[in-house]
């Protein structure tokens, strides 16, 4: 076993929770390790998010890591809900005052991330097996993992549990001082990414009976697109024609638009749940991002909720050790709790307006209508909706 390795901030976890949390920190002279379970190729390649809200893309701006984003990022000014078969156009960018959302995948943004941190001589411990973190109720927690069958060590001031739903910070906190709230939706999403040109410059969320559908893009030459399929559906229920056919149906509108097909590259399926932990603090363990939060993928949050706790976080790490002060630090959780439970509402309501459960009858569905025919009519409606979709500023 090698000696104990000192830092200020241990991250577990190399997503966006954690990356950015180390690039906010460096850019304030604040020493962390991240430390990943995954390889560095699997991490860059993991096809997940692609919608940046405003705040997010100020934040990455601000922290030096925006450059190849406003470059390849496509700024978007409003997007479509589409039910009846007819589009109606949200005019984000109107609405909120000049607020948008930037097309840049998850994926992009932790490839950039990367390539900050390890271009300015940082570190990321990539494939860390059987990561243990213990004393967060002491000075000095420490965190173990092993590397190449070799056990680690690392003391530091304080862990940032960035490790996601699966993994294990927020298991280490006793179960009893947590309370969880959680909510299982009956539906999923089945994700496409297809090599052709998007069939239009901005998104488009579709009620239609048959279920949900979704028009995203990568590029322009990758386009993004998801349908609502059951939670027990397996990917070989699902060839590529049938696909197709879904997206055909549910994305039609009576204007005679063709959506364009093309070789699909890339299939999962996610399923859907809202989840929430509190607090997300205990002792010297602070959780940001999935380890603390899920919301289901209609309101395009999980990403954006992620960077705004590690913005939180950071603040309050930099003050305590500039000052000593721990305010900010003990507010942490109550700070971060407020947006992220105005963001569980925003995903829920999304994903309840446009999904089809089992079982919903027409008096549900008709509720659904009049709610998507008054977000669309009324500008105080669309402007609630626009103003949650670029993201509330950050506090
Ligand atoms: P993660 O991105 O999950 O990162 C956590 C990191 O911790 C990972 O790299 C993981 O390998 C690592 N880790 C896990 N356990 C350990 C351990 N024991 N030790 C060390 N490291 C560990 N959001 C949307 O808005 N739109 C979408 O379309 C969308 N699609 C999604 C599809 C899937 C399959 C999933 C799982 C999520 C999706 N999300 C989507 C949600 C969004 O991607 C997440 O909210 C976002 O990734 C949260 O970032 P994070 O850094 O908190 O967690
Ligand atoms: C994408 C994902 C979302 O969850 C969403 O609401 C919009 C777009 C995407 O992957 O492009």
């Amino acid at each position: 076993m090698s000696e104990a390795q000192r830092t200020q901030v241990a991250i577990v976890g190399a997503g966006p929770a954690g990356l950015i949390l180390a690039r906010l920190l460096a850019c304030q002279g604040v020493e962390s390790i991240v430390i990943e379970r995954r390889d560095r190729a699997y991490v860059e390649q993991r096809l997940r998010a692609g919608v940046l809200e405003q705040t997010t893309v100020d934040l990455l701006r601000a922290a030096g890591v925006g450059e190849r984003m406003d470059r390849e990022g496509l700024v978007h000014e409003g997007l479509y809900l589409q039910f009846d078969g007819v589009r109606h156009r949200i005019p984000l960018r109107e609405l909120t005052g000049g607020r948008a959302i930037t097309v840049y995948g998850q994926h992009e943004v932790v490839k950039d991330l990367i390539a900050a941190r390890l271009g300015g001589g940082d570190e990321i411990v990539f494939e860390a097996d059987d990561v243990r973190v213990l004393d967060v109720d002491a000075d000095l927690p420490t965190i173990r993992f092993k590397v190449d069958g070799d056990e680690r060590t690392i003391r530091c001031d304080f862990v940032a549990g960035c490790d996601g739903f699966h993994g294990v910070c927020r298991s280490t906190i006793p179960a009893e001082t947590l309370s969880v709230y959680e909510r299982h939706y009956p539906f999923a999403w089945l994700g496409i990414l297809a090599r052709t040109p998007p069939s239009l410059d901005e998104l488009i969320y579709a009620h239609h009976e048959r279920g949900f559908a979704l028009h995203s893009m990568r590029s322009p030459e990758l386009t993004r697109l998801y349908v609502q399929c059951s939670p027990d559906d397996t990917l070989d229920m699902w060839p590529d024609e049938r696909v197709w056919e879904e997206l055909h149906l549910r994305l039609a509108t009576r204007d005679g638009w063709t959506l364009r097909e093309g070789p699909v590259v890339e299939k999962s399926i996610t399923t859907m749940r809202s989840y929430v932990v509190e607090p997300m603090q205990y002792g010297r363990l602070y959780l940001a991002g999935d380890a603390a939060h899920v919301v289901p993928p209609t309101g395009a949050k999980g990403l954006n909720l992620a960077a705004a706790d590690v913005k939180v976080l950071a603040a309050a790490l930099v003050d305590w050790y500039r000052t000593g002060r721990r305010d900010l630090l003990d507010a942490y959780s109550a700070t971060c709790l407020r947006r992220v439970w105005r963001v569980e509402h925003f995903s829920w309501w999304m994903t309840t307006m446009l999904h089809r459960a089992p079982g919903d009858d027409a008096f549900d569905q008709r509720l659904q209508l009049a709610q998507l025919r008054y977000v669309t009519s009324s500008r105080a409606a669309a402007t609630m909706l626009a103003e949650n979709y670029v993201g509330l500023e950050h506090v």
